[in-house]
């Protein structure tokens, strides 16, 4: 856990906790590389998620799309916090295309748990494209 993570008021660890337990439902038989997710909505709720992949390799699920779908099955709203682990339950960076579907969601300000520190998606995903660009 990154030593900055304790210093603010956000419980990190419960978060990451959430992510673990995710990360013990992923279906990962091709990779062997199982994967979990879990995030707080702005409404307090708690969504998570794992990778789900399946013969077809390139059309796998990654743990943050069952993160996303949930989030919306569950009512919506946006992420403020999210985490990451591998299944060794350390923290992970989420993949490319993950961090535009944690961009569509939560937006610049979500705050995702690295092994440098709390950072911003903004500072994960610079010059993101977004929907305002399609305004
Ligand atoms: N994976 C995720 O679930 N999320 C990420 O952000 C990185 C990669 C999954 C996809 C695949 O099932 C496995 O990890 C190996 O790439």
């Amino acid at each position: 856990m990154p030593s900055d993570s304790s210093t603010d008021d956000f419980d990190w660890n419960r978060l990451v906790a959430e992510a673990r337990d995710a990360m013990a439902h992923a279906y990962a038989p091709y990779s062997d590389f199982p994967v979990g997710a879990a995030a707080v909505v702005d409404d307090g709720r708690l969504v998570t998620g794992c990778n789900v992949e399946n013969a077809s390799y390139g059309i796998g699920l990654c743990a943050e799309c069952g993160l996303v779908s949930q989030l919306h099955l569950t009512g919506g709203g946006r992420l403020t916090h999210v985490a990451c682990v591998n299944g060794r339950g350390e923290l992970l960076m989420p993949c490319g295309r993950c961090r535009q579907l944690l961009w569509e969601n939560g937006g610049a300000e979500l705050q995702l748990l690295t092994t440098t520190g709390v950072r911003r998606m903004d500072e994960v995903l610079p010059d993101a494209f977004g929907s305002d660009d399609l305004a």
